[in-house]
């Protein structure tokens, strides 16, 4: 019998592939930034017995139905909404994905967007290279501050409790709202647990990292914008989907809330056309939350050792389907 055969949906290092070739055969997509079509997928689905797949693929039951070998799909993600794992279960598939290696990284960047849209730098920036600073002004490009005021930290997972630890260190007051409480956030970081709506009213910052799921799908409604404070910025570094986007935008038009820092997108990429991004207000990324070097090497490392694990017979370092390996 030959080595099992390994599909990765996406161009990554071949060097954090190695532990993976050793054990099977491995082909790959050629394009780091173009996705795999859809039919192309499908076909090297049914042939598969692993695939290494990435946040925009779609891995839904059609793929599964079509794939009789499948033993493992592990995602470059600590989010997982693109996987249907109900049926991966079902078949007895394997599902892995990459949370720890990504934890202070995507923390950084959620920091980072918090910061940028609060002190305005990146319109400052543009202001700088677009020629257009002539001289200094008392409130010239003046923003909001930062430290001591008060963040609302929705989603307190791991993400949650690494930014939670960073606004420490600017004597913020820490507010959360989680499905359970998070003793060691709270003991450890002096963060409260509220309920949601307290969590919105009362927060300077509103950071968003709940994982995309059926209760969180359109969590932030127009009227969650209009309990925000009118100088509320509102980040979200978790998935697109949580929020309405339409109810965001008329938010940021009526000026319910005072800025916003999106990592993620409803539909990803987003045009430069899309309707948020007309606003001075709103800072935009293109879903980078765990994109530095270190990270997203570790992250495939981890994602080719899951799955040459999983074709050895042994168990993966993480599953979210670990009930299939019993
Ligand atoms: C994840 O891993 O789910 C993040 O969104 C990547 O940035």
């Amino acid at each position: 019998m030959g080595k099992p055969y390994v599909y990765i949906t996406r161009n990554v290092p071949k060097e954090t592939i190695t532990s993976l070739e050793e054990v099977a055969e491995v082909a790959m997509w050629p394009h780091e930034e173009e996705p795999v079509p859809r039919n192309i997928l499908l076909q090297e689905a049914e042939k598969a017995d692993g695939l290494f797949t990435m946040l925009s693929d779609k891995v839904d039951k059609e793929l599964m139905d079509g794939a009789p070998h499948l033993k493992v799909i592990a995602n470059l993600a600590v989010g997982f909404d693109n996987i249907d794992v109900q049926t991966a279960t079902d078949k007895k598939i394997v599902v892995c994905n990459t949370p720890d290696v990504l934890t202070d990284t995507t923390a950084d960047l959620t920091f980072a967007l918090l910061m940028a849209t609060a002190r305005r730098i990146v319109e400052a920036s543009d202001y700088v290279k677009d020629g257009k600073w002539k001289n200094w002004g008392p409130l010239l490009l003046a923003g909001t501050d930062i430290h001591h005021k008060t963040i609302g930290i929705v989603g307190m997972g791991r993400i949650g409790a690494a930014v939670a630890k960073r606004a420490t260190g600017f004597d913020m007051e820490i507010l959360y709202h989680n499905r359970s409480r998070n003793e060691k956030a709270e003991k450890e970081l002096g963060a409260t647990y509220v309920s949601f709506d307290e969590l919105i009213k009362r927060s300077d910052f509103v950071v968003c990292l709940a994982p995309l799921t059926k209760e969180t799908e359109n969590l932030f409604t127009w009227a969650t914008f209009t309990l925000m404070k009118k100088s509320a910025i509102f980040i979200n570094a978790s998935r697109g989907a949580v929020v309405d986007e339409v109810a965001l935008e008329r938010a940021l038009e009526e000026k319910e809330i005072g800025g916003a820092g999106l990592d993620v997108f409803r539909v990803e990429p987003i045009s430069a056309t899309h309707p948020l991004l007309r606003f001075k207000n709103v800072v935009a990324l293109p879903h980078i939350g765990s994109s530095s070097m270190e990270t997203r090497y570790a992250m495939c490392e981890l994602v080719s050792r899951n799955i040459a694990n999983v074709l050895l017979g042994s168990k993966p370092e993480t599953s979210v389907n670990p009930e299939v390996l019993g």
